[in-house]
């Protein structure tokens, strides 16, 4: 779809030391379980990854007891209770997309502007989209072959889905006030984290391998140095 306008939100886990909001991404759970379930899926996301320390650290038992509100085929006809090593549920709506890797599979911001580089200094923009996009109904609809389609601002034209958001559709399980422009920012962070749940441990090593290579290149630098001291 031609993409129309993304508001640029700042997210915890932009920059190169950003990393994400444990509440944030514990309430875009909620919303997402509460929500967006009732149509799309997840099944690129296990539940024992709800509990990884750098995303929503969640403690065992509330993950086991999460997984168990969720059913998956038993492999014999029939369905059981989700455990860790399950994958959510896929999408139960035929035309709603899965979601696990949404955040990656769509750009906010597109270059080249001005010099070329809006991308590189904002990021692809991703959860920018989806936080714009479930905001961004203007309550306009038409039907088309016997379908209703809802206009939405940043998908840039009409789009299947109805809207979902607005104040006060859920309570916050933290306390947090659920304005809809919470919810989206929430549910759109959790989605990122669903897309890239090892960005902080990239950051982190991508950290330590330009400490190491600085050490590395003063050494081999000494070195040099060193080694043509008695021809000079
Ligand atoms: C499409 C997110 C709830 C039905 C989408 C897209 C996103 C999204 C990011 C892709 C838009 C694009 O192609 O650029 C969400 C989130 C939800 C939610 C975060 C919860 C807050 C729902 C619900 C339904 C639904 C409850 C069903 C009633 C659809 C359908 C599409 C879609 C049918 C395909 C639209 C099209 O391609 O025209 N959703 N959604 N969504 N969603 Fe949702």
């Amino acid at each position: 779809a031609e993409s129309g306008h993304v508001h640029d939100f700042a997210f915890s886990f932009e920059g190169p030391f950003g990393s994400y909001d444990r509440a944030q991404l514990q309430r875009g759970l909620q919303v997402y379980t509460e929500v967006c379930a009732a149509c799309h899926g997840l099944d690129l996301v296990t539940f024992r990854s709800l509990s990884d320390e750098t995303g929503l650290g969640l403690e065992d038992d509330v993950m086991r007891a999460y997984a168990a509100t969720m059913e998956v085929p038993d492999g014999d006809g029939g369905y059981r209770a989700a455990s860790g090593p399950d994958h959510f549920p896929g999408s139960s709506m035929e035309n709603a997309p899965d979601l696990s890797m949404m955040a990656k599979a769509r750009a906010g911001f597109h270059g080249p502007y001005g010099l070329g580089i809006n991308q590189l200094l904002h990021g692809i923009g991703g959860p920018e989209y989806i936080a714009s996009f479930l905001t961004g109904f203007t309550g306009e609809e038409t039907e088309q072959g016997g379908a209703i389609f809802y206009e939405n601002t940043a998908f840039g034209g009409n789009v299947a889905m109805p809207p979902q958001l607005e104040d006060g559709l859920l309570e916050y399980a933290d306390g947090t006030e659920a304005t809809e422009e919470q919810m989206a920012q929430d549910v759109a962070a959790f989605l990122m984290w669903a897309a890239e749940p090892k960005l902080v441990e990239r950051k982190m090593w991508g950290f330590i391998g330009v400490i190491f290579l600085a050490l590395l290149a003063s050494l081999l630098y000494l070195t040099n140095k060193r080694l043509w001291a008695p021809v000079k």
